[in-house]
């Protein structure tokens, strides 16, 4: 029999009325598809306002809790820290990571007491540290070296790890680290510490404004093209996915997100792990940017962009949308 053809097939018969509409989607987002990336300052009762992410804040340690349990509330899993430090604690070599009691430690200790149900993940990299803003340790040329660079990042996994932290997410891209972590990990008894394995993350035009968040911006000598990806490479990705699983990765990543649905399919199709969208700051901008101007509604643009990652095939979405995502979802 042939298959059917019109008019016999009216592809517009299931989109005619809303429920018949709901009952045929192929995918659905709910709020415990989203982990909300959240940035932490020093002081107390502090909110600073970040102009180019209009409507994200940097939060000191106390106002992070509050958010914590917004979070919680509005039925998201996950939050995920990244620390604002204090000028003068950025050196060189960025040794203000490894201090247990650094803004970063403290917030994982307090979020974890006041709101112990909420998974807290933590960026593993060294530019909220360096004075240099590079991810890792640098030689006198400006190359950022691997070996030297990974031995630092597990150290500060363990950090993290002993402050409570559930998910590690080493963002660094230097080769072998997410091994090096994780057999630490396991050394040290974090047997269910997962690891968010920033696994394809691409030299990216569009992390400025969390560079302004993090006050790295103005710090950062040159660019991060030789341990970054190349945005014109695909099959790349998929052998940095396939030693970061094979090293030990429980989660991978694909970041920056919407310029990149095709490597989140991919990665999907090829192997059996969850794997993450990050939509970064500068995606995030773009949407303000685009409502402010009355160019595009905010709240369509935001839920058909993360459905699309869902339709990619991710397991969930970090996005600085989150929690207005979550409270239009509750909403319906
Ligand atoms: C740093 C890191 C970056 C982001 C997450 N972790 C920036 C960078 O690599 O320069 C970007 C996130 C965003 O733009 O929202 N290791």
């Amino acid at each position: 029999m042939n298959p059917a053809s019109f008019p016999a097939l009216r592809m517009r018969r299931s989109r005619s009325s809303a429920w018949s509409r709901a009952l045929v989607a192929e995918t659905v987002l709910t709020p415990a598809d989203l982990i909300w990336p959240l940035f932490v300052t020093d002081g107390q009762g502090v909110e600073e306002p970040i102009a180019t992410l209009p409507g994200v804040s940097r939060w000191s340690v106390d106002r992070l809790v509050e958010r914590a349990r917004e979070a919680r509330d509005l039925g998201i899993p996950c939050i995920a820290l990244f620390p604002n430090t204090p000028r003068e604690l950025r050196t060189e070599r960025g040794e203000e990571a490894l201090n247990p009691d650094n803004l970063m430690c403290r917030a994982i200790k307090t979020v974890k007491n006041a709101v112990p149900e909420i998974g807290i993940l933590t960026d593993v990299a060294l530019d909220p540290y360096t004075a240099n803003g590079h991810d890792g340790l640098v030689d006198e040329a400006g190359y950022v070296l691997n070996d030297e660079t990974s031995k630092v990042l597990v150290e500060q996994a363990l950090v993290q790890a002993r402050a409570g932290a559930d998910v590690v997410a080493p963002s660094d891209m230097m080769d072998g680290r997410v091994g090096a972590i994780r057999s630490a990990l396991e050394q040290e008894g974090h047997v269910n510490v997962r690891i968010m394995a920033y696994a394809a993350k691409y030299a990216s035009a569009f992390y400025g404004p969390f560079r302004d968040a993090v006050g790295s911006r103005g710090l950062l000598k040159g660019d991060k093209k030789n341990y970054q990806m190349d945005p014109a490479n695909a099959e790349e990705a998929l052998r940095e996915v396939a030693l970061d699983l094979a090293e030990g990765a429980d989660w991978v990543m694909v970041k920056p997100g919407l310029p990149y649905l095709d490597i989140v399919r991919r990665v999907k199709d090829r192997f059996e792990a969850p794997v993450f969208a990050y939509q970064v700051s500068g995606e995030y901008a773009m949407i303000e940017a685009a409502a402010a101007a009355g160019m595009g509604d905010r709240d369509a643009l935001v839920l058909e962009t993360l459905i699309a990652f869902k339709r990619a095939g991710a397991s969930g979405i970090l996005s600085y949308h989150a929690p207005l995502a979550a409270r239009l979802l509750a909403d319906g």
